[in-house]
């Protein structure tokens, strides 16, 4: 398993939509693999493959009160509902974070790392991953949602 270096904001790959996965060969299993390795590494809880270069629909998350990864090729958040207001960074922009309005809970479907079909409801923090990570694969950054440009903040350890 390799830790791959994470692209940043203003990359273009983090602009670009990525396409879904039809090639499920041991490529697609080192890639996922690498790609929970890297967000390990980072101690971030998401991660899409645009953020390390690779235009595939695929996102990992690791949630800070869970031992496992989770896995979702080709996923797709098919209901959603609710508004609440939440802090959100992301390993891409580092040393900021802001204030976004995300969804309560989500429906999330797509493939796990054994390439069954699964469907997630989610809420909370599970449910906030999902939207930025499934975002990503669009092309959209969590500050595209900002209201104002006054809640994108920079990290007070970083603040001269
Ligand atoms: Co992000």
């Amino acid at each position: 398993m390799s830790i791959l270096p994470i692209i940043e904001y203003p990359d273009r790959l983090l602009r670009k939509k990525a396409k879904p996965v039809t090639n499920f060969d041991k490529s697609l299993t080192k890639l996922v693999e690498d790609m929970v390795n890297t967000l390990h590494d980072s101690q971030g809880i998401g991660l899409a493959a645009n953020q390390i270069g690779v235009l595939l629909r695929i996102i990992v998350l690791q949630m800070p009160d869970e031992n496992y990864p989770r896995v979702f090729i080709n996923p797709e958040i098919i209901d959603r509902d609710g508004n609440r207001k939440v802090v959100e960074g992301c390993l891409s922009v580092p040393g900021y974070h802001g204030y976004v309005f995300r969804s309560l809970w989500v429906k999330a479907v797509g493939l796990n790392n054994k390439l069954e079909y699964t469907k997630l409801y989610a809420d909370g923090l599970l449910a906030q991953a999902l939207e930025h990570e499934t975002d990503h694969l669009n092309g959209i950054m969590y500050f595209d949602h900002l209201k104002k440009h006054e809640d994108l903040i920079k990290n007070p350890s970083e603040q001269e």
